[in-house]
C-alpha cells in the first residue's frame, strides 16, 4: 500500500506529467529500445511511427495514477490492455525494464522539477501499477494455457485456405500444425500473429480479429492490405500476407484474446455496424448467433467505399438467409457506375436512414471501424437516445478516445 503522502504526490504530479506526456514517453521508447532492441520485436513500429501507442501508455499509466488509491475504478482498462498483454506474450520480468527507463524520462524531461521525492513516489507508484497487470495477465496466461486446446505463447498454424474475399482483404484459413484441438473463444476476440518477414531487421506481430464463428476446425482471419495513404507508408504485415504467405505456410499465433465480445447472453436484437475491414469482428459475431440458431432479431448494417472492396458480402447475404430474424443493409459512399452493386444508400451512415430500417433504437449496438467512423456512428446513436451502457465497440490498434476524433 502507498502511504497518504506518497499518494498525495502522486496526485499533484499527474497533471505536470501529463502536459509532458508525449516528450516523456517519446524519450521513454527511446530509452527502452536503446537499451532493450530486443524489445524492437515486439511493438508494432507503425503505431510508434504515428505516436498511438506513446499516448495509449501515457494515458494509461497517468489514469493509473489518478486513481492510485482506488484501482478496482479503472479495472476494466486494466483488463483491455492486459488481454494485448497477454496476447503478444508479456511477461512479469518486462515491467521493471519499463519501470526504469520511464522513471529516466521523467527525470529527464522535467529536470530540476524533478525531486528525489517525486521520483521516488513515482517509482512506488508504478510499482503497484505494475503488481496490478502482473496479476491479472497471469491469470489470462493461466486460463488460456488451461482451457481446452488452448496454449501459452505462439503455436504454429498452417494456412490451409487462403480466399479473396475483396479487392484489397483476402481470408486465412488457419489450422494448427500440430493437428490438436484449438481454443474456443469469444466473437470479437483477436489473435496475434508474429511473422519474419524477408528483409526486415525484426519480427513483426499484429492482432487480427477472428473472422469467423468459434467451434470450426480452422481460425479465420480477414487481412484489409494497406497501401501507402497520405504520407503513411504501406502495412509491411498486411502485404506480406498478402503478396507473400501462400496456402501451406507456416504463421505462428497466440491464444484468442480480447474484451470486445458479444455478450450470448443476452437475447434483445442487436445492431451490427461496421466501416470497411471492421466487418470481420461482426461477421463472426453474426456466424456466431446463426450457428446457435438464436431467435434475436439481427441488424447488419456494413459501410463501404463501394462493391469492389465490400468484403465477405455474398457470405454474410447467404448467413442472414438462413437466420430467424436478420438482415443486412450496405452503404456505400462511392459506388462505382456501371455496375455498382446492389446497395441501400449511398453516402455516409446518417440518423434518418438507421431510424428508417431499425424497428426502433431499443436493441445493443456493436461497431467496428477507422476511428473516425465510429466516433460518427457513436454520435448518432447518442443523438438518438441509445443508452451507453449498449453501445460496445472496438479499435484496431491502440485504444484512443472516440471524443477525441
Ligand atoms: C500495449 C499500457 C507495460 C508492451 C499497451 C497499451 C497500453 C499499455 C495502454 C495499448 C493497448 C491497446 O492496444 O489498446 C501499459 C502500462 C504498463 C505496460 C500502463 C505498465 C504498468 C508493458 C510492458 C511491456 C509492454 C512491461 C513489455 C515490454 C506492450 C506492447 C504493446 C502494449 C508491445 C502493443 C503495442 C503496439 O501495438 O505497438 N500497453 N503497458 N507494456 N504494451 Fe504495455
Amino acid at each position: 500500500m502507498l502511504s497518504e503522502k506518497m499518494i498525495a504526490i502522486i496526485k499533484s504530479t499527474v497533471p505536470v506529467l501529463e502536459v509532458h506526456g508525449t516528450a516523456i514517453t517519446k524519450r521513454f521508447y527511446q530509452l527502452l529500445f536503446a537499451s532493450h532492441p530486443e524489445l524492437l520485436n515486439v511493438f508494432n513500429h507503425a503505431n510508434q511511427r504515428q505516436g498511438k501507442q506513446q499516448a495509449a501508455l501515457a494515458n494509461a499509466v497517468y489514469a493509473a495514477a489518478l486513481y492510485i488509491d482506488k484501482l478496482e475504478t479503472i479495472l476494466p482498462a486494466v483488463k483491455q490492455i492486459a488481454h494485448k498483454h497477454r496476447s503478444l506474450g508479456i511477461t512479469a520480468d518486462q515491467y521493471p525494464i519499463v519501470g526504469q527507463n520511464l522513471l529516466q524520462a521523467i527525470k529527464e524531461v522535467l529536470g530540476d522539477a524533478a525531486t528525489e521525492e517525486i521520483l521516488g513516489a513515482w517509482a512506488e507508484a508504478y510499482g503497484v501499477i505494475a503488481g496490478v497487470f502482473i496479476q491479472v495477465e497471469a491469470e489470462m496466461y493461466k486460463e488460456a494455457e488451461e482451457q481446452q486446446g488452448g496454449w501459452a505463447g505462439y503455436r504454429a498454424f498452417r494456412v490451409e485456405r487462403k480466399v479473396r474475399e475483396s479487392s484489397v482483404i483476402s481470408s486465412f484459413y488457419l489450422v494448427p500444425e500440430d493437428g490438436g484441438a484449438i481454443a474456443s473463444f469469444k466473437p470479437g476476440q483477436y489473435v496475434s500473429v508474429k511473422m519474419d518477414i524477408p528483409g526486415e531487421a525484426n519480427t513483426h506481430i499484429r492482432q487480427y480479429s477472428l473472422s469467423d464463428a468459434p467451434g470450426k476446425p480452422y481460425y479465420r482471419i480477414s487481412v484489409k492490405k494497406e497501401e501507402a495513404h497520405h504520407g503513411d507508408p504501406a502495412g509491411v504485415a498486411s502485404v506480406y500476407l498478402h503478396e507473400q504467405v501462400k496456402e501451406g505456410d507456416m504463421l505462428l499465433l497466440s491464444a484468442p484474446a480480447g474484451d470486445f465480445a458479444l455478450d450470448l447472453e443476452d437475447s434483445r436484437p442487436v445492431v451490427f455496424i461496421s466501416g470497411g475491414v471492421g466487418v470481420t469482428p461482426m461477421v463472426s459475431m453474426l456466424n456466431t448467433l446463426v450457428d446457435l440458431k438464436s431467435e434475436r432479431t439481427i441488424a447488419f448494417i456494413h459501410a463501404a467505399h463501394n462493391d469492389e472492396v465490400h468484403a465477405l458480402k455474398q457470405q454474410v447475404e447467404d448467413t442472414v438467409k438462413q437466420a430467424q430474424h436478420a438482415k443486412a443493409y450496405w452503404c456505400y459512399s462511392n459506388p462505382v457506375a456501371p455496375d455498382a452493386g446492389d446497395f441501400h444508400k449511398e453516402g455516409y451512415i446518417d440518423l434518418p436512414w438507421l431510424q428508417e430500417i431499425l424497428p426502433s433504437k431499443e436493441a445493443v449496438y456493436y461497431f467496428c471501424g477507422p476511428a473516425p467512423f465510429m466516433a460518427h456512428i457513436n454520435q448518432l446513436l447518442l443523438e438518438w437516445g441509445v443508452a451507453s451502457e449498449d453501445i460496445h465497440y472496438e479499435f484496431f490498434g491502440p485504444k484512443g478516445s472516440l471524443e477525441e476524433e
